[in-house]
């Protein structure tokens, strides 16, 4: 990877402020291809960068798969309660450029969440150019008519306040009040304004795959690490 100033590469990876950064090289806990740093002007590989004895976390970037549990929201708000980020490791929130969402899900939506600081990757995973599958397990307050699986697929349905109809989307009706609906877009709150259009409140709403993602075995809450180099 390029080199940059060790006092860059301390603060862009969220680790402690630049002037910290002088401090922790002074105090001998950078270490640069296993030697200890002279200077936090020092310029080094972030790839090579030890701090504290472990090496810099992520230096390509970091990319995580997070199940996203219910009662927390994307937004970076204050004022909003509990976020997502409430939940990921403290460092990441520091970062530059900043750690985001893919996309966003509902405060009480669960299920499969990306975060990374690539904002190239938020752009190719949420344009609607790219069309990324987006499956959502949905429960319903009141039975589902069979006629709904043609509507979606239609590319007909029209949202209120919207100039487009949404895109075809494949809903499977698993039980009386659960279907699977596969989609394409991201629109705002888009799962629950397609199935309001037709009179039903959603009461449930779990994503179970975005893209080639799934949960694989990650309970809610928890989150692991993906090799973004595959992805750049
Ligand atoms: N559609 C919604 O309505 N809510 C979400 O959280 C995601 C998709």
């Amino acid at each position: 990877m390029k080199p940059r100033r060790l006092d860059q590469i301390l603060s862009n990876y969220g680790y402690c402020s630049r002037s910290e950064a002088r401090l922790w090289v002074k105090g001998g806990r950078v270490l640069v291809d296993g030697i200890a740093a002279d200077s936090a002007n020092d310029k080094a590989d972030p790839a090579k960068v030890f701090v504290d004895g472990a090496p810099i976390e992520c230096p390509e970037g970091i990319l995580a798969l997070f199940h996203k549990p219910a009662g927390c929201v994307c937004s970076h708000g204050a004022n909003e309660g509990q976020t997502v980020y409430d939940l990921l490791p403290a460092r990441w929130s520091r970062c530059n450029p900043p750690v985001a969402t893919v996309g966003r899900l509902d405060r009480d939506t669960t299920g499969v969440l990306l975060v990374t600081d690539n904002g190239a990757l938020v752009q190719r995973w949420t344009s609607p150019k790219h069309k990324v599958a987006k499956v959502y397990e949905v429960t319903v307050n009141r039975d589902l008519e069979p006629r709904l699986v043609e509507l979606f697929a239609a590319g007909t349905l029209m949202l209120e306040g919207e100039e487009k109809p949404c895109l075809p989307a494949k809903l499977e009706i698993l039980g009386p009040r659960e279907a699977r609906l596969e989609l394409v877009e991201g629109r705002y709150h888009q799962v629950k304004r397609m199935f309001e259009s037709q009179g039903c409140e959603v009461v449930r709403l779990h994503r179970s795959r975005f893209g080639e993602f799934d949960l694989a075995g990650l309970a809610p809450g928890q989150w692991r690490l993906l090799p973004i180099s595959q992805f750049l």
